[in-house]
């Protein structure tokens, strides 16, 4: 049996129930306010680039750290490059160029908030327009934690939203799997780059990776496109195999193979180990002329894809 409150009792409770109903509602928008305009907006437009292959080792790191050293250092670009790898590979090859003990926010803690932004965890090089967001290994619980949480796919994209007014290029470093972060960084990207070794192994994956773009291009990020494939580790002897893998993957990709390729050159080797960039551990290398091609190229070919996507309403995620 339930009672009824004297009149008077009621209206003071309605009263304060109104007033602690406001309460909430001011600290919920005090809250959101704090975590999601907590940036300022900037006047840029990035584009987002994810590197990615599930194949381990085939240049991927090698690839963002260098290819973002010479959009900034050739192309007067302002480029941030998110590791999304637990290696942490990404601070390990710039190690050089960043202050021990810098203060910022890891970006497991980043995907795992309520409104994480990208922005809380970035952190500062030598190089004025050159930033890196670090992975670390708590990114391989992040992965699993990712699963319970509702809209995980879009994380990685919603973390961007301040970030991207502020850099003309996020670079995305992925680890070799197609796990949720690898998901993430798809979702929150408008190009891959697919690295690739010159060898019968380059195909292992490829059409897994291919499934994962479509699906995601369907389901979850229309406007993803694959940019290119860009060979790397290229060994000039090697004639035979180098043109089976190339006219494979022609066919597979069409005209998505970047004229540009990498050789091998162990400068690129030595630089990651120093923890520089090509560009400043040996600037005359055979390794350094690559990525500055490639650099060029992607500016020239980022252009051509927006021009035909203005062109065409429904766009397959390879163009032709
Ligand atoms: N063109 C190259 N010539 C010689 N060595 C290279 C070249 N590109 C990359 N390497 C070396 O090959 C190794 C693997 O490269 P990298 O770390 O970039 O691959 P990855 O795809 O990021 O690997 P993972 O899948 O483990 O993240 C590194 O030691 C790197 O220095
Ligand atoms: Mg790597």
């Amino acid at each position: 049996m339930q009672k009824l409150m004297p009149k008077r009792v009621e209206k003071t409770f309605q009263g304060s129930m109104t007033t602690i109903t406001q309460k909430i509602k001011e600290l919920i928008t005090t809250e959101l306010n704090n975590t999601v305009k907590k940036h300022s907006t900037g006047t840029r437009k990035a584009k987002i680039l994810a590197v990615c292959s599930q194949k381990g080792g085939v240049g991927k790191t090698t690839t963002a750290v260098n290819l973002s050293s010479a959009l900034v250092k050739f192309y007067n670009k302002k480029v941030l490059v998110t590791d999304l790898d637990p290696q942490g590979h990404v601070e390990k090859s710039l190690s050089a160029l960043i202050e021990e003990g810098v203060d910022y926010k890891p970006l497991s803690d980043i995907l795992l908030a309520r409104h994480g932004q990208i922005l809380d965890g970035v952190v500062k090089t030598k190089h004025e327009n050159l930033h890196i967001t670090p992975g670390d290994k708590t990114l391989y619980e992040t992965e699993g934690q990712l699963a319970s949480k509702i809209g995980r796919e879009l994380i990685l994209f919603n973390s961007f939203e301040a970030a991207k007014t502020h850099y003309d290029y996020i670079i995305i470093d992925c680890p070799p799997n197609l796990g949720n972060l690898t998901v993430n960084a798809l979702c929150a990207a408008d190009y891959v780059v697919i690295p690739c070794e010159m060898s019968v192994l380059a195909f292992e994956g490829v059409s897994d990776l291919l499934e994962t773009v479509a699906t995601i291009n369907q389901r979850l990020n229309k406007k993803l496109k694959i940019l290119g494939v860009l060979f790397t580790r290229v060994d000039g002897r090697n004639i035979s195999m180098n043109s089976l893998v190339e006219d494979n993957m022609r066919k597979m990709f069409k005209g998505k193979i970047f004229k540009s390729q990498v050789a091998v050159n162990t400068d690129l080797n030595k630089s990651q180990l120093e923890g520089e960039p090509i560009f400043d551990y040996a600037p005359h290398s055979t390794g350094a002329a690559n990525y500055k091609t490639l650099a060029g190229e992607i500016i020239n070919r980022v252009g051509e894809v927006k021009n035909k996507a203005a062109k065409t309403s429904s766009d397959p995620a390879v163009l032709n």
